[in-house]
């Protein structure tokens, strides 16, 4: 998949070589000089002349003549090296990969040497080549008679970085294509439609992935749940034909299971609304639901590939919502597993009730930090749009861990209120301890703040993605349909996890 060589060999045969380009300091000198040189100083002149760009982001694509060993090179804009960011990088490389991929190339060359500046160095260039890589190449295959895949994939990057050891240029690259390819995997299942992705489906996808981590797997079946009064996870389940799954994954970086982090994500694998019926407009996407369970099984992939040195477990509660002569009602009350009662007042509000009871059984394994992600409100989308996470906390030191690693990731997040009265809204019912849906003002809010009943006195943060788990526009990093979103978050958050004081 990658090849690594100290020096740039330019008689070298390669479909492209992909050169990165700064628009100050002036061009063609110092590391690109020998570039230049080969083509007599033509290519300055084509920068003069406007053919070859270095505004962020601009890919200019010339045909070598057989001058150099490459046929093509490909410029990418990389702007002012004073305003250089890794984002940028990522983007760019994004941008000049699916041009390449859409001309068919099977193989490209980079020149790492040349995406260096200031303090980003080799490691986090090697990184952002086969991260933007991965993303911008991914593609659901679908189920049309032709697959929406290309007919040809690039299968080979060739690496010349001068500048650092070789080795340790290739783990770098093998990192980045972890958390490009955990992305996708998040992606792929968020795309697969309602009939072909059940709890049974998702749960044998999460033992496929155990097995290939060497994990410890836990799926509990509805009888199980029944014994160990998950009531809020079965009410939701109550209308289907589908059985119920709670799919524990634990992955044990360290010696003993303690700080264990619990991540925890919604796996609705179709939501109708239930009684609360969606309007038909609201109701197509809701395969979508189960994006804060792709988050979690996608950063487990990626943390399965990396190995660090923490302990996770993995907490996804499945089920569609659906209608039937069975179904959970509105004015119902059920019993949660922590003994909690709720008054349900919408259907529609079957996120927090699976993650109700998916939160405690969490903490049931130890959890000691919880990260709970979700596509749970249309409120978080009216306050944030649909680039930014939605988040809540109780504690001030783990979110801000959770911020750190989302900027890293270039995963907006922003934090929303949880103030005592909001808390006092969801244990507003007169019958029951909480209810599920205390009105539309701020709603976004009081779904985090249900979910963080449950979550109690440990440390918690609540990661709304009903915005952002899919898009309906392609971009740099990736195609429309599902982003993937906090897979690289919750990865990150993990790799770089400090217990708090
Ligand atoms: N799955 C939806 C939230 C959603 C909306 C996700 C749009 C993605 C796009 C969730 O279960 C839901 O229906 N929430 C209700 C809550 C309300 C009834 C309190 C909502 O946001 O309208
Ligand atoms: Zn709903
Ligand atoms: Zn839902």
């Amino acid at each position: 998949m990658f090849t690594v060589q100290s020096e740039l060999n330019l008689t070298a045969e390669h479909e492209c070589l992909i050169i990165g380009l700064f628009d100050q300091p002036q061009k063609f000198e110092g590391k690109l000089e020998r570039i230049d040189k080969a083509f007599d100083g033509a290519l300055t002149e084509l920068v003069k002349n406007g053919d070859i760009s270095a505004k962020p982001k601009a890919i200019s694509k010339i045909h070598t003549f057989q001058k150099v060993g490459s046929k093509r090179f490909i410029f990418v804009g990389l702007g002012k090296e004073k305003e250089y960011t890794f984002d940028l990088l990522r983007e760019a490389l994004g941008a000049a990969f699916k041009q390449i991929q859409a001309a068919k190339m099977t193989e490209a060359a980079v020149y790492l040497d040349s995406l260096t500046a200031g303090s980003l160095d080799s490691i986090d260039a090697a990184h952002a080549v086969t991260e933007s890589f991965a993303l911008a190449t991914y593609q659901f295959e679908g189920y049309k008679e032709k697959s929406n895949e290309p007919e040809k994939k690039i299968e080979h990057l060739f690496v010349y970085g001068s500048e650092t050891d070789a080795e340790e240029i290739k783990a770098s690259l093998t990192v980045g294509y972890a958390y490009g390819m955990g992305t996708n995997s998040a992606r792929t299942l968020v795309n697969l439609p309602g009939n072909m992705l059940t709890a049974t489906d998702m749960a044998e996808y999460a033992k496929e992935l155990a097995g290939r981590y060497e994990f410890e797997t836990e799926i509990l079946e509805k009888e199980d749940m029944i014994k160990l009064g998950m009531g809020a996870l079965l009410a939701v389940n109550q209308g289907s034909v589908e059985p119920p799954k709670m799919i524990v994954l634990k992955y044990q970086g360290k010696d003993e299971w303690e700080d264990v982090i619990g991540l925890v994500g919604k796996g609705i694998t179709f939501d109708t609304g239930g009684y609360s019926i969606k309007p038909k407009d609201g109701i197509v996407g809701m395969k979508s639901d189960m994006g804060g369970a792709a988050a979690v099984l996608g950063a487990m992939e990626i943390i399965g590939e990396l190995k660090p040195e923490q302990n996770v477990v993995a907490v996804i509660p499945s089920t569609d919502n659906m209608i039937s002569g069975a179904a959970l009602k509105p004015d119902d009350v059920i019993t949660s597993m922590s003994g909690k009662t709720i008054e349900v007042l919408n259907t529609d509000a079957e996120g927090r009730l699976a993650l109700a009871d998916a939160v405690t059984y969490a903490k049931h394994h130890g959890a000691n930090y919880l990260v709970d992600v979700a596509t749970l409100t249309g409120g978080v989308i009216v306050a944030l749009g649909t680039n930014t996470t939605g988040a809540l906390t109780n504690n001030e030191a783990l979110f801000e861990q959770i911020l750190e690693a989302s900027h890293e990731a270039d995963e907006p997040v922003w934090q929303l209120p949880l103030f005592e009265k909001d808390k006092k809204r969801v244990r507003s019912s007169k019958i029951a301890d909480l209810n599920n849906s205390p009105g539309r003002e701020g709603h976004a809010i009081m779904g985090g703040a249900f979910v963080g009943e449950f979550a109690e006195n440990t440390p918690w943060v609540h990661l709304d993605i009903a915005g952002t788990a899919t898009t309906n526009q392609a971009y740099d990093l990736g195609p429309s349909g599902a982003t993937g979103v906090m897979a690289r978050t919750l990865a990150l958050f993990v790799e770089r996890f400090e217990t708090l004081k």
